[in-house]
Parts: structure tokens; C-alpha cells; sequence
């Protein structure tokens, strides 16, 4: 017995056309007219819209970063990712100093035993010693094809253009793809001691000491090293138009450079949101900062014209006023050059969160939540806004990434012998994003009192179905590991 999908109209990144799907197993087995019942559970998706799921192939749940660790775990991340209609998540591994990239990838697999949705893993180079640099393309076998490179955070993540440009190289050589974030940490390192000497210490600050300029600087720095090497590239967290001309550019004399933003950078600004009041600025602290409505207007007609890809999230959430964290006994992790211990099974253990940087802003952990909102507010924005359609919207929310990270068509497509992957999109469905009915483990989001019309009310991993309505019904570790392969194309 088979679920069979009927009367419900099928979007895909080319079409929108009503027919029925059948689900056998974990698999999409038919896409037809009038499909027969016979003996299959039906699900009536009348007014409904099918989707694939939806595809984030930016979070940083349970990162040891800025002197704490980021709330959300694969475990309430992937519920919230999975309530907003995402299905499948890629991961930043963190390399420990002085350790391998298999050390990295030890510690993320442990964080993920209680997966409930699909999740892939990218790594992040922090520390390029020779044999690291040997060892990269034994992760190929290992189903992570990405790299990723800071070149911002100095004597934390950031690297230097040596190892930039070295690790290219190999990716390039075995089919890889590099990511960087793309900010120019030597000039921020510089920046920001000044602005606090001079008593300019509010979370506005932030923007002051990372400016466009050194965005769109190490973008284009990176570009053309990937038109040097032909490795591709992939610019995450993209937000300003000299990031986005710096692609633009790359793109149009053929190198291989590609690029996302994150919903982020689409609706909030340096001026409304980081200068709020007080403290509550912090709340919006991410880097690169969020910028000016001009900058979120050229990111729309970026992602319009196939400049950037795709849209994902960046989740890298810390408690606003501070919470109770659970403790894990993997929690002794490395960050930013240290190794942090935290008090072992205390049950009044603070998980320190964004007041770190009361009266310092250089202190604010980077990052907020945004893992749940993602499909809805582009959906809201991007489709009912008539900003682009239904069928751009499931290519830059799940087919592309699938794309670009090789896990198409198994992932990102509604198409036969593809993972059963599928929300139910209600069209019509009026709701208001607030944390009074997020899934993230948050005490605050940044789409607070958002409207949006359009929302999942069924989703499906595999075939199973994990969300109807408001209740849960996945299962602890039901998720699995996706297994990417190398040789991607560019898109
Ligand atoms: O502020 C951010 N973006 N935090 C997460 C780490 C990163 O740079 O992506
Ligand atoms: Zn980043
Ligand atoms: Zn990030």
C-alpha cells in the first residue's frame, strides 16, 4: 500500500500542473492524471499545493561560537525546520584546531544521532596543515563534497588567502565545491578596537566595523581565485550590492562563482533593527550585518535574475535573555581556540547567550533564528508579493541547492524515484510568525507579528509523515545522513 497524494497541484522549479502522486515506501513511484486508488492511503490536497521539501544548506545548530554554544540541536532544529517545510539541512562541521577534518566530522555525527529530518554536512577548513590538506579528498567517499573557508573571524575561524587559494586547488582537483564566508577579517580586526576606544560600544557598532566595502572586498578576493583555480564557488550569507556585483561580474566572464543570501538580509536593517534601543539590538547581531533597504532590493533582483541561487538561513540562534541549556557530553568542544568545558550535568547551567556583549558588541554572539520562518516569509514575500513565482520559489528553496550540492534529483525534486520529500502547502492558510508558536528553541524571533498567507500543513520525509497541523509526528534519529556526490554542476 502506497500514500497517494490526489487532486493537489504539483509545483516543481518548471511546472505547475495538477495531478496525483503516489508514494510506495520511501520513493515517489507515479505523477499522473486521475491515478487509481486502489487499496493506497489517500491524502485529499484539494486547494493544496505539493512541494518538494524544502532544502537549507546553511545552519549552525549546537556551534560552539562566541564563548557559548547556539541554541537549537538536530533535534529541535530539525522539528522547526520541518513545521516550516523544510526537510533536509546542510550543516557547518567545524575543524578543531590542531585536530583533522575527521575529528570535526566525529563530533557533528555524535550531535546528530537524534537527526528527525535529512542532513548533510559541509566542513569548514580552520586549520590547513599538510596533512589536513592530504586528507581532504577522503571526504569525498564520505558523502561531504563542500568546503568552507571564513575569511573573517581572526584567531577564530578566519583563514588566510594561502590556505584560500591551496584548498581550491584540491577541491577543484576532486570535484568539490568551495563556500566562503566572504568578509575581509583583518580590516574588521582593525576596525573594531577603534569604535570601542572611542565609547562606541551599542550593537549598531557592529554594522560601523564590518562595512559593505570589506564584503564585497573578500568576494571578490575569493572570485577570482575560483576563476584561478576553476574551483567552484559558492558565497554564503551574501548581503550588499558590491558582494552581489562582485558575483555578478564573476559570472559574466565565466568563472564558476554562485552565491545565496539569507531571509535575514531581505527584511531587516542596520538603521530600524540594530539601532533599536537600548540592548535589543543584539537580537539582530549576525555577520555580515544586516544592511540598508537598497542592499535588501538588490538582493531580490539577484535572486530574480539568477545571481544568487538560493535563499537560506544562516540559524545560529542564542537565547536573548539568557536560558537553560541541556547538558550534552559532547559539550566539551573546541571554540575559537580554546577548549571549553562546561559544568557537567548542572541543573541551573546558564547557557550564556547575546548579554555576553552588554557594553561590548564585539562580545554579542553572532547569529539569530530563522530555521522555521525561511519558506513561509519568501513564500509571503517572494510569491504573493509577485515577486516571483511559484515555480522560482521551489527552484531557489529546493531544487537549486539540491543542485549545487549534489544531492539532485534524490532531494529537491518531485519526480519519480525521487525521495518522498513532499509538503503540502496550503495556499490560503493565514498565519502570524511569533514565538509564542515557533519550534525554536528561542525566546525570540525576528519576524515577530509577520502575517503570512501560505503555510505547510503536511509534511512528508521519505515517504513518512512527520508534521500535520500543529503535531509532531517524526520519530528520534529518523533522519538521515545525505551523501552527497562531487562533481555538482554550476548553475
Ligand atoms: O552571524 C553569523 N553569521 N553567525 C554564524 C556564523 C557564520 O558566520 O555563518
Ligand atoms: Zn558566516
Ligand atoms: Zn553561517
Amino acid at each position: 500500500m502506497g500514500t497517494l497524494f490526489k487532486n493537489g497541484t504539483i509545483i516543481t522549479a518548471s511546472d505547475m500542473v495538477q495531478a496525483d502522486l503516489l508514494v510506495e515506501g520511501e520513493v515517489i513511484t507515479q505523477i499522473g492524471r486521475d491515478l487509481p486508488v486502489s487499496g493506497h492511503l489517500v491524502v485529499d490536497c484539494t486547494n493544496k499545493y505539493l512541494m518538494p521539501g524544502g532544502i537549507d544548506v546553511h545552519t549552525h545548530l549546537e556551534l560552539p561560537f562566541g564563548g557559548t554554544v547556539s541554541n537549537d540541536d538536530f533535534d529541535t532544529g530539525h522539528k522547526a525546520a520541518a513545521f516550516g517545510g523544510t526537510t533536509s539541512h546542510i550543516d557547518f562541521v567545524i575543524q578543531p584546531k590542531g585536530g583533522s577534518l575527521h575529528d570535526g566530522l566525529t563530533a557533528w555525527r555524535k550531535k546528530a544521532a537524534v537527526a528527525q529530518i535529512d542532513y548533510g554536512f559541509h566542513l569548514a577548513v580552520t586549520d590547513l596543515r599538510p596533512e589536513v590538506l592530504d586528507e581532504i579528498p577522503s571526504l569525498v567517499a564520505e558523502g561531504v563534497t563542500s568546503l568552507k573557508l571564513f575569511m573573517a573571524y581572526k584567531n577564530v575561524f578566519q583563514i588566510d588567502d594561502a590556505t584560500l587559494y591551496k584548498t581550491m586547488q584540491v577541491a577543484a582537483a576532486n570535484g568539490m565545491i568551495v563556500m566562503v564566508h566572504a568578509e575581509n577579517g583583518d580590516v574588521e580586526a582593525s576596525l573594531t578596537p577603534k569604535l570601542l576606544a572611542e565609547g562606541k560600544t551599542d550593537p549598531i557598532y557592529h554594522s560601523h566595523s564590518r562595512p559593505r566595502e570589506i564584503e564585497g572586498e573578500a568576494t571578490n578576493r575569493a572570485a577570482i581565485m575560483s576563476g584561478m583555480t576553476g574551483c567552484p564557488l559558492y558565497v554564503v550569507h551574501v548581503t550588499c550590492e558590491p558582494a552581489v556585483e562582485a558575483i555578478r561580474r564573476a559570472r559574466a566572464i565565466g568563472y564558476p562563482v554562485m552565491g545565496e543570501s539569507c531571509t535575514q538580509y531581505f527584511f531587516l536593517t542596520a538603521e530600524g533593527d540594530l539601532g533599536k534601543p537600548g540592548f535589543e539590538g543584539a537580537k539582530y547581531i549576525c555577520s555580515p550585518p544586516i544592511r540598508t533597504e537598497h542592499d535588501q532590493a538588490v538582493l531580490w533582483q539577484a535572486v530574480k535574475d539568477g545571481t544568487l541561487q538560493h535563499v537560506s538561513t544562516d540559524h545560529c540562534n542564542f537565547w536573548y535573555e539568557g536560558g537553560v541549556g541541556p547538558w550534552q557530553d559532547w559539550a566539551k568542544q573546541y571554540n575559537g581556540g580554546n577548549w571549553v568545558e562546561f559544568e557537567a550535568q548542572d541543573p541551573t547551567y546558564r547557557r550564556p547567550g547575546k548579554e555576553l556583549g552588554k557594553g561590548n558588541f564585539a562580545k554579542i554572539p553572532n547569529g539569530m533564528p530563522g530555521l522555521e520562518e525561511r519558506m513561509m516569509v519568501m513564500w509571503e514575500h517572494g510569491v504573493n508579493s509577485g515577486r516571483f513565482s511559484p515555480q522560482h520559489f521551489v527552484e531557489v528553496m529546493c531544487t537549486n541547492p539540491a543542485k549545487i550540492f549534489g544531492m539532485y534529483p534524490k532531494k529537491g525534486a518531485l519526480t519519480i524515484g525521487a525521495d518522498a520529500d513532499i509538503v503540502v502547502w496550503d495556499p490560503n492558510l493565514k498565519h502570524t510568525l511569533s514565538v509564542s508558536n515557533t519550534h525554536m528553541r528561542t525566546d525570540y524571533i525576528v519576524y515577530e507579528g509577520m502575517e503570512i498567507t501560505g503555510k505547510p500543513v503536511q509534511v512528508y520525509l521519505r515517504g513518512q509523515k512527520v508534521v500535520d497541523g500543529d503535531e509532531w509526528l517524526g520519530s528520534n534519529g529518523s533522519g538521515k545522513f545525505i551523501h552527497r556526490h562531487p562533481h555538482a554542476p554550476v548553475l
